[in-house]
């Protein structure tokens, strides 16, 4: 069973509470308006990899990072015009916005699955309370295991995570009971509704003036966000499950065991030296792209465990292996 605390009944006592597992680099389940949110300090890659290893999601889906003001956002993302309408209009509310990260922005690669842009949205209430106590952006996917559906109640949490998660902040049942919209404004200023949600299509087109494409009709938008190969694929060659390395390849190495030739390596980078999969996780797209760095022609990585997040792991390293377009 997680810990509870009733927000009504000692909001202070469930800032502090809440503030102090975040900044431990642990999920807290919350309350906001659309569903209970799993979530964690988006800057901190351990805290992000423990969102998914408590979901058992399968792959790193990028998640929405939500902010306690406006100015928060300004921080980390930019607005084009019709995104900043589109926040003056709904914000805070179910409203997700897909922005240009900046890149000075601290969110870590492993909350935007290594995209350019950021989901970002202000939610209302105690959870917007909550990013302001803890100074950061909280990258919250919804409170359920993967598979399941989203929560709007504490008692919901409970059941599906209740044996995974520290906390949880009871905030009554969720007002609006369905996840946020998600909009994206392109360069060429075309708006996708890449999912429907919180805030209706028909409100958000008047408010920019345009028409929304729609998932099926916007060609691009089949496009599962994170979800491509390219998103994932180095420069370099990738080499899965390797037992020994080539002359001037880059290893990645899992666990703490000698893999022949690696005197030879351009580069050696540790996922964990542990064999844990949560660190492991937590390092992966900064080690890639290390690797990269390195020049090396190809990235030789030793096998991966596939249970726990070491699927996702697998998932991943998979697509960044697969022939190139
Ligand atoms: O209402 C909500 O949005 C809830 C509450 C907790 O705020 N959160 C939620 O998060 O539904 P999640 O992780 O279940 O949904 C994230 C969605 C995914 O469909 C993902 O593909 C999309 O947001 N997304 C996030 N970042 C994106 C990005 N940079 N580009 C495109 N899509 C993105
Ligand atoms: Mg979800």
């Amino acid at each position: 069973m997680a810990r509870q605390i009733n927000i009504e009944e000692d909001r202070d006592m469930a800032l502090r509470e809440g503030v102090s597992v975040l900044a431990s680099g642990h999920p807290v389940a919350i309350p906001t308006e659309t569903v209970y949110g799993l979530a964690a300090d988006a800057t901190n890659p351990v805290a992000i990899a423990r969102i998914y290893e408590t979901k058992g999601r399968p792959q790193f889906n990028p998640l929405i990072c939500h902010m306690a003001s406006l100015a928060m956002a300004e921080d980390h993302v930019t607005f084009d015009p019709l995104s900043r309408r589109l926040a003056d209009a709904f914000w805070p509310g179910p409203l997700t916005l897909i922005l240009p990260l900046k890149a000075e922005s601290p969110i870590h690669s492993l909350a935007t699955a290594g995209l350019d842009t950021a989901g970002v949205r202000i939610p209302e209430g105690f959870a917007a309370e909550l990013i302001n106590a803890f100074g950061k952006p909280l990258a919250a996917p919804s409170a359920n295991s993967s598979g399941k559906i989203s929560s709007t109640s504490a008692a919901h949490v409970e059941a599906d995570l209740g044996d995974r998660v520290e906390l949880i902040l009871d905030g009554g049942a969720s007002p609006v009971g369905v996840e946020s919209t998600i909009v994206k404004i392109e360069a060429d200023g075309t708006a996708r509704l890449l999912r429907p949600g919180g805030i209706v299509a028909e409100d958000i087109e008047r408010v920019i003036g345009v028409p929304l494409m729609r998932p099926e009709k916007a060609s691009a938008a089949i496009e599962a966000p994170g979800m491509l190969a390219s998103h994932y694929a180095p420069t370099a060659a990738v080499r899965l499950n390797a037992v020994s390395l080539e002359a001037g390849e880059a290893l990645l190495r899992f666990g703490d065991a000698d893999v022949s030739g690696q005197e030879n390596a351009a580069v050696i980078i540790e996922l964990s030296r542990s064999g844990d999969l949560v660190e492991a996780a937590s390092r992966l797209f900064d080690a890639m792209k290390t690797a990269d760095a390195s020049g090396a022609h190809s990235i030789a990585i030793t096998p991966i465990p596939h249970h726990g997040l070491g699927e996702a792991i697998n998932d991943r390293l998979a697509r960044a292996a697969a022939p190139r377009p």
